[in-house]
């Protein structure tokens, strides 16, 4: 059984090391990484599956610059779309099961109610949008597949919220962060526990039940903030660890005070409990994840 894990250098492939048996295989874009497979070129995809010959594909791999994604749409869609429809191709000719990572920016944010698999989406910018497309290419192509939409992702390195945060607490005094946006900060290790769950699920589960362990799932810690709550939650866990100093002093501020190139859903909570029926899984707490991560920066 070949598993490949895409997106080797982001954050939350990182996290699936750190928890798949090793020999897993974890592809990169360019440089050491082998084998290479670059999104960016969707008629390379099935080239480079026909020499690793994968039977699971857990693509974590994404254009997941959300503000550069305006005016690089094409990119967005080549990387997040385009390539994901290609892997669902190939998976559907050889019979491989594609395990996809996409993303609450599908929605538009409107909602004031956690957001379940049967919500319509729309999104609202070029990467929600290719995103979006993602997920419908790999629908239509075929394949065996489950499509895991998380948000707020951040793990102990790699570019999140939570290493931002504590990277400027110990630049500046006082922090604006915007106060009107809502969504469900969820760990690296969360989505990568999640997603070993289900590998090992679909390994030890019979032919007859096979497609009710299929399809759209979302899959976040519980439990709702905004960035501003995040932030003042990241820096008193950091200050009682004696990984800062002191507390910045932490103005919130609205969306509008705080111009992006992208717009952002105001309201992004994913509901996970069709994941947690599914799976026989519980998700931890947005507050107990983020414990778990200060610990393992803990000095
Ligand atoms: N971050 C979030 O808040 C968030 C929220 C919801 C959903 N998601 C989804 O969760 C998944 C994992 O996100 P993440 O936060 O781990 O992302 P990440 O840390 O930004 O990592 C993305 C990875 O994709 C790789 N990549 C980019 N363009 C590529 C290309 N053309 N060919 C091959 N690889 C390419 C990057 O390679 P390099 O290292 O070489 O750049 C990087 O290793 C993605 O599907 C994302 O859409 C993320």
């Amino acid at each position: 059984m070949t598993v490949l894990v895409t997106g080797a250098n982001g954050q939350l492939a990182a996290a699936l090391r750190a928890i798949l048996p090793p020999e897993t295989l974890f592809s990169g874009r360019a440089g050491d990484i082998l084998p290479h497979l670059d999104l960016s070129r969707p008629d390379e995809i099935a080239p480079a599956l026909d020499k690793i010959v994968p039977n699971i594909i857990v693509n974590t791999a994404a254009y997941t610059a959300v503000d550069a994604a305006e005016s690089d749409e094409e990119t967005a869609l080549a990387v997040n779309a385009h390539s994901v429809g290609e892997m669902g191709r190939w998976a559907f000719q050889h019979g491989a099961f594609v395990l996809h990572v996409s993303t609450d920016y599908v929605f538009d944010g409107t909602a004031s109610r956690p957001y379940t698999e049967d919500t319509p989406i729309a999104p609202i910018n070029s990467y929600g949008r290719s995103k979006a497309i993602g997920e419908q290419r790999l629908r239509e192509s075929g394949a065996s597949h489950a499509i895991l939409r998380t948000s707020w992702l951040y793990g102990p390195a790699g570019r999140n919220f939570f290493v931002t945060m504590l990277r400027l607490a110990r630049e500046r005094d006082a922090l604006r962060v915007v106060d009107d946006q809502m969504g469900s900060p969820t760990t690296t290790a969360v989505v990568a526990g999640a997603i070993h769950h289900m590998l090992r699920r679909r390994k030890t589960q019979d032919k007859s039940s096979a497609p009710s362990l299929e399809g759209t799932f979302h899959v976040t810690c519980h439990g709702q903030t905004t960035w501003h709550g995040f932030a003042r939650a990241i820096f008193e866990g950091a200050v009682s660890r004696g990984l800062l100093d002191r507390m910045p002093r932490l103005e919130p501020v609205s969306t509008s005070e705080f111009p992006t190139s992208a717009r952002r859903p105001a309201y992004s909570v994913l509901d996970p409990s069709k994941f947690e029926r599914t799976f026989d899984y519980r998700l931890a707490d947005w507050q107990y994840a983020l414990d778990a991560v200060l610990d393992s920066l803990h000095p």
